[in-house]
């Protein structure tokens, strides 16, 4: 008659089929080169966001160019507060942002865009605070020229530039 299996061996025999049920991992088969599926076109950026129109790395170039050399007054490679013969911008784009919102700014800028484009063509809307800032006749003592000397693309592109000094 049949004996009644022991644990002991149902165990051993468990134990024994769980390590033989992994099959040994079979080799990938020589993969094709794969054939390059054409993606669908990425969608442009949202339509709420327009397209920036300056060209930031050329405002960069512009910024330090010879005939208009923002940097022989500005240095853009340190924060406000501070500078010495003009402000430091080196985070001017964030800066701006609280210059336009306090009390004490008299522009007419919205955005921190506009007022770039103020402070490069209308300077003496709003003259930042500092020993040196202003002329003794109480203007700006940045160049006043800008608005005819720059083209209205580099104005934009020195715009672009700006903003991406946060
Ligand atoms: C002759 C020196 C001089 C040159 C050149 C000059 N700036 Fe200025 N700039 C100043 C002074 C001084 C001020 C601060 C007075 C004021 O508010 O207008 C100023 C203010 C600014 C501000 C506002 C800064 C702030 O802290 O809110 C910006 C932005 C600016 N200049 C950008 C430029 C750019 C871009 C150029 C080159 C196209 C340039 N500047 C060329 C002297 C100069």
């Amino acid at each position: 008659m049949f004996q009644p299996i022991s644990r002991a061996l149902i165990l051993a025999l468990v134990v024994f089929l769980m390590g033989c049920g992994t099959p040994p991992p079979t080799p990938a088969p020589p993969s094709a080169a794969p054939i390059a599926t054409p993606m669908p076109p990425a969608t442009t950026a949202p339509a709420t966001a327009p397209a920036p129109k300056g060209d930031a790395a050329n405002g960069a170039k512009l910024f330090v160019a010879n005939k208009i050399a923002c940097d022989g007054c500005h240095d853009a490679s340190k924060p406000l507060p501070g500078g010495e013969f003009a402000p430091n911008l080196g985070n001017i784009a964030t800066a701006a942002e609280q210059i336009i919102k306090s009390p004490a700014y008299t522009g007419k800028a919205k955005t921190v865009a506009e007022y770039f484009r103020e402070s490069l063509l209308e300077p003496n809307l709003y003259l930042v605070p500092g020993e040196g800032y202003t002329e003794k006749d109480g203007s700006s003592g940045m160049t006043q020229d800008f608005a005819k000397t720059l083209t209205p693309q580099q104005v934009d592109d020195l715009i672009a530039y700006l903003l991406t000094l946060k």
